[in-house]
């Protein structure tokens, strides 16, 4: 069927606004009720309110209706910050949090990425890609058509050549687009044990280069931490990076406050992400700048940690994504549910702020805006009907998924 016509929506939000959306607008966006969306040849070609419906434009030809009254549309979710490809799960290591140890107490004992990254370089190419494959499933059943998924669990060529290629293979292969980012300063890996410098060099010469050569990543990122990767080695790395080629995320300020907000907004990163603990000049730096704020609350709730500070960043004016931050340590859950009640319960953010951040917001992080993030004529037809009348029930209805229909591409896949 190559026209899909979505007709009597209780609720359309569109999120067309111009991204990144920021601030107070981002509780701004408009919405339509009783509205309708044409989509043909997987783009979308018309929308609007039932008053203004052109039965003779739009149903001519080969074309399926679908009846949207109690229902909401908004856009397919942007997943903008995961690490999704990996292999094995930790969940020795979150029972050892639940009594007690902390992410960072168990990451200087030696496990935490390090284990992942055991596991990452034991698993073959096939494994991975099976694994893929169960994930994205999963997501596209939470209505994400857009997902960002980084490399990190190799920290060495062979294997973060290895889980770039796995996501370029599973791009072609399944229907949720894929962005896909170098993390190869994930952690220092064993074997540069006390020598993190040289680690950085054999990144930025060997590894950043044949990743470009291979076209395997657009973005690179860092895990600027305390007892991980400093301020002055990510700006050596990033500048690196951005001189090949490459834009930039970075993941700032998880734990401690160094000044990583700072420093993305600086270097024109595309995003800073996690931002449990940024400083009040990182949050005003943000606000001033291009760099999306993208907050992870899944992670902040497994981790035990305070909430980003959501209300003060929209306040303040930055433009705010949400993502699910995914991977086997910090946050073994992709629930985009659990991401909505969180952002509403402990961040405080509405429910249009919460769509926005999760739909045009996510896509700008990714420098998608053009083709994701919204329902707007010309633009690639990703859309979700949810089974109840407002996006007021997406918080609303705790930890449930309302997603009852995905449409990629004009395609009706799950
Ligand atoms: O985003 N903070 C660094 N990286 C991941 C955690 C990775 C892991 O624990 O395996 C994160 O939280
Ligand atoms: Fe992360």
């Amino acid at each position: 069927m190559s026209k899909l016509i979505l007709k009597n929506i209780s609720q359309l939000v569109p999120v067309d606004e111009a991204g990144p959306i920021r601030g107070k607008d981002m509780n701004l966006i408009k919405t339509i009720e009783n509205g309708f969306v044409v989509t043909h040849n997987h783009v979308v070609v018309g929308l609007g309110s039932m008053e203004d419906y052109d039965q003779s434009l739009y149903e001519t030809g080969d074309f399926m209706v679908m009846d949207c009254l109690g229902k909401t549309v908004v856009p397919g979710f942007v997943d903008s910050h995961t690490h999704f490809v990996f292999g094995g799960y930790r969940e020795n290591e979150f029972k050892m949090r639940l009594e007690g140890k902390s992410y960072m107490e168990i990451m200087s004992a030696g496990g935490g990425i390090a284990s992942s990254v055991t596991a990452t370089r034991a698993a073959s190419a096939e494994e991975l890609y099976d694994l893929g494959i169960e994930r994205l499933d999963g997501m596209l059943a939470m209505g994400v058509t857009t997902l960002e998924g980084k490399s990190g669990y190799g920290l060495d060529l062979i294997t973060e050549l290895k889980q770039l290629q796995v996501m370029k293979e599973l791009n072609s292969r399944h229907p949720i687009d894929l962005v896909s980012t170098f993390l190869g300063p994930h952690s220092l890996p064993p074997e540069y044990k006390g020598n993190q410098e040289a680690y950085i060099d054999f990144v930025i010469n060997e590894v950043l280069p044949e990743v470009k050569d291979q076209d395997l990543a657009e973005f690179a990122d860092i895990f600027c931490e305390k007892g991980v990767f400093s301020v002055e080695e990510s700006k050596y790395y990033l500048g690196a990076a951005k001189e090949l080629g490459f834009k930039l995320k970075v993941h700032a300020d998880e734990i401690a406050t160094l000044g990583g907000a700072e420093m993305a907004v600086d270097l024109g990163a595309h995003s800073a992400d996690h931002l449990l603990a940024v400083s009040d000049q990182g949050i005003k730096d943000l606000a001033g700048g291009s760099t999306v704020a993208t907050l992870l609350p899944a992670t902040a709730y497994s981790l035990n940690e305070p909430f980003a500070k959501a209300r003060e960043m929209i306040d303040s004016g930055c433009a705010v994504a949400l993502a699910t931050d995914f991977n086997p340590g910090s946050c073994p859950t992709y629930s985009i549910p659990l991401v909505i009640s969180l952002a509403a319960l402990k961040m405080k953010m509405t429910a249009k702020e919460i769509i926005c951040a999760l739909t045009k917001n996510g896509a700008c992080a990714l420098d998608r805006q053009d083709v994701a993030g919204s329902i707007e004529v010309g633009k690639k037809a990703d859309i979700l009907i949810l089974s109840k009348p407002s996006i007021d029930f997406l918080p609303y209805h705790l930890g449930m998924n309302l997603v009852e229909t995905v449409i990629k591409e004009g395609i009706v896949v799950t």
